[in-house]
């Protein structure tokens, strides 16, 4: 059988989008090279595209560079160690055995690559402080939402947020997704202006990846969709 020539677009594309969608990973580590203003704004343009309830289009973020990003970092890190985050409230207590297990393969995973030991609560809260500086990413990112919606519009951020670390690993850039900027909106929302109604959701470094570093080479391993997807009435 041949294929079309629309066939073959269609299946360059898929392999296309499956491959960047497949080699994404989170990166903890940059390289100083600065991302252009027109690459930034290229991928919030792909972002936008996503889907949201009712066309509503609920995200905000802010993309923040050079000395607004240093300030930023600043105020978080001494909101952190001040004390004055809020409580993280991203996780239920306790956590379902299943998802703690995963938890726990995850930072073994991490704290590995970092050659840290998982005793060592100082080193692991130097390493947790780095999330503030974007750990050394160009740009960094807050994504925020109207605190009076509910939490399907929040899958509407999510959703864009995806979008943000596909659309720039197409491009050649990596991304770090950091929920470890929710606990401190207010810190955030006096450097950013922002307006009363909007609550901080997490935070996203953006930059070229340091490849060479080891605490980018760890493998995140996933399940397979026999364990998380149900096919019902499929033909056997
Ligand atoms: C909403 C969200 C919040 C996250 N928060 C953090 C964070 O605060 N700090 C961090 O280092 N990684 C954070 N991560 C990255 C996850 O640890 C990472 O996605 C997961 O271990 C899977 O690895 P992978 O992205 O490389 O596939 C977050 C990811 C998501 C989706």
């Amino acid at each position: 059988m041949t294929h079309s020539s629309a066939g073959y677009a269609a299946h360059d594309r898929a392999t296309c989008v499956s491959g960047v969608m497949r080699s994404r990973r989170t990166v903890r580590a940059f390289r100083t090279q600065p991302v252009a203003r027109e690459l930034v704004e290229e991928v919030l343009k792909d972002a936008a595209a996503a889907p949201s309830g009712g066309n509503m289009q609920p995200w905000r973020v802010y993309v923040v560079a050079g000395p607004v990003k240093n300030i930023l970092s600043a105020a978080v890190l001494a909101a952190a160690r001040a004390g004055k985050g809020l409580p993280p409230a991203h996780l239920p207590d306790p956590l379902p055995e299943v998802f703690r297990g995963r938890m726990a393969d995850f930072g073994a995973r991490y704290y590995a690559s970092l050659g840290i030991d998982r005793s060592d609560v100082e080193a692991r809260a130097r390493q947790t402080e780095r999330n503030y500086s974007f750990f050394g990413a160009p740009v960094g990112l807050i994504f925020a939402i109207d605190r009076r919606l509910k939490p399907h519009s929040w899958i509407d951020l999510g959703l864009f947020a995806h979008g943000v670390m596909i659309s720039a690993k197409a491009r050649g850039l990596d991304t770090c997704p950091q929920v470890s900027f929710a606990p401190f909106h207010h810190a955030i929302s006096s450097v950013l202006g922002m307006p009363a109604e909007e609550v901080t959701v997490f935070g996203m470094s953006l930059g070229y990846g340091d490849l060479d570093a080891a605490v980018n080479r760890a493998e995140m391993p996933r399940e397979p969709p026999e364990c998380f997807a149900q096919l019902l009435g499929f033909p056997t």
